[in-house]
């Protein structure tokens, strides 16, 4: 086995994987060693080589996308979507699935992102503010909404753990199941795979794009079918405002038959760090702000609307047919420059104080264009996002919480 792996490693010049082999324990060599033989490599190499350009759309052709103002729907149509998203969910056919697999390393909170307090008066955590809509929303439908959360390798014990201290904070039952997203080598600058704490090799979670594939690994899709579910709402944990229950999305989703939903919000500047809903090779999907060109970041109609405006803030409806379809193909993966602590070849720990090493995400968004159609409901930014982010400045606990307690007159 060792010789395997050392040939491996040679091959893809990180045979410093083995340095600190002899010092550790028999289970761990055991497992460094498995871990050497069934890591991708060669993919980590082509990854690796991305890594040096910059992200374009290349030859890609890209479109405004057509969206729907949920705030400029007629009467009836707003009546009509209400009604029939709120008999969906009353007959029980609606579940949420939280990603919360994130490192959560901008915002630098000691544990799951969940679990953090954002400063209001109440001082309860991000997992509490939401079971709490979700109990509100049991009180107006007399169901129960299952809840399903994404967790990481990482996070996944101290999140449960806090959900047992706090006894699910009243919501047992809709508690679901807390199921792991899978995970991806981390590399530094040179392309070399990072040690970690233990000596084994450092892998992170492999973004929020893992959903799928880890519904259906985990039994989860099975899960939501044999209870009748029929429509997952997805969204982010460091989302305060997201509206985890919206008859309104539901009931347009259901009447003009999407397969998928996107909730968008304009953003707020020609450069607003967000990612763009577009049509792609017309296809839905998302052009990341890192990509775009400045004159299409800039670009507006005849009424003076951003022509690529519609920001994906993470909260998207899926019809549960499309889950499995989009599982079957791995999505593609982008590098993230994160700060990550590591083991050095004389065995000792480095405490990054500045990003130091790629980690590889694959995207929710990437699914979108492996569905026959996408909705888009455009939303004010002040009835649904308040992103904690950062420690400070934008997107950080003192902007979520000024949102936050505007938006609930708290
Ligand atoms: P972000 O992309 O903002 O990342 O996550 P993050 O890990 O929380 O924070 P940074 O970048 O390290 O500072 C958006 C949402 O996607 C989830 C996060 O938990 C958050 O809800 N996510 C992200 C996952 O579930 N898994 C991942 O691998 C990454």
């Amino acid at each position: 086995m060792i010789n395997n792996a050392k040939e491996i490693l040679e091959k893809y010049g990180q045979t410093h994987v083995l340095s600190a082999y002899e010092r550790l324990a028999d289970d761990k060599k055991e497992e460094l060693l498995n871990q050497v033989l069934n890591i991708d490599f060669e993919k980590i190499a082509e990854l690796y080589e991305k890594t040096k350009t910059k992200p374009t759309t290349g030859n890609d052709i890209i479109e405004p996308i057509s969206y729907v103002d949920s705030n400029k729907l007629s009467e009836d149509e707003r009546e009509n979507y209400l009604s029939k998203g709120d008999e969906i969910i009353a007959s029980g056919k609606y579940a949420v699935v939280m990603v919360a697999g994130g490192q959560g390393t901008r915002l630098g909170h000691n544990g799951p992102k969940g679990t953090f307090d954002m400063g209001l008066d109440s001082h309860k955590s991000l997992f509490e503010l939401f079971c709490d809509k979700l109990k509100t929303a049991k009180d107006k439908y007399g169901v129960i909404i299952p809840w399903y959360i994404m967790t990481s390798k990482e996070n996944n014990d101290d999140t449960v753990k806090f959900f047992e201290e706090h006894d699910y904070f009243g919501y047992k039952d809709g508690i679901k199941i807390f199921f792991k997203q899978g995970e991806f080598p981390m590399i530094d600058t040179n392309g070399k795979v990072i040690i970690g704490e233990n000596g084994l090799i450092k892998e992170a979670a492999d973004g929020h794009g893992g959903l799928f594939e880890a519904m259906v690994r985990n039994g989860v899709l099975a899960d939501m079918q044999a209870n009748g579910i029929e429509w997952i709402f997805s969204c982010a944990v460091d989302n305060p405002l997201a509206k985890l229950v919206d008859p309104l999305l539901v009931g347009y989703s259901a009447e003009n038959n999407m397969k998928a939903t996107s909730v968008s919000i304009v953003k707020n500047s020609a450069k607003e760090r967000v990612g763009i809903l577009c049509k792609r090779n017309a296809k839905p999907s998302v052009v990341e702000y890192t990509e775009i060109t400045d004159e299409m970041a800039e670009a507006v109609d005849e009424n003076n609307e951003f022509l690529y405006g519609e920001a994906h803030i993470m909260m998207n409806l899926f019809n549960i047919d499309v889950i499995e379809g989009i599982a079957k193909e791995k999505l593609p993966y982008h590098s993230a420059f994160k700060k990550c602590n590591y083991m050095n070849e004389s065995g000792e720990m480095v405490i990054a104080e500045e990003p130091n090493a790629y980690k590889f995400e694959t995207f929710i968004f990437d699914a979108f264009d492996r569905l026959e159609s996408l909705g888009v409901l455009r939303y004010k930014r002040e009835e649904c996002f308040a992103p904690i982010k950062n420690a400070e400045g934008n997107d950080s606990p003192e902007t979520a919480r000024k949102l936050y307690k505007d938006y609930y007159n708290l």
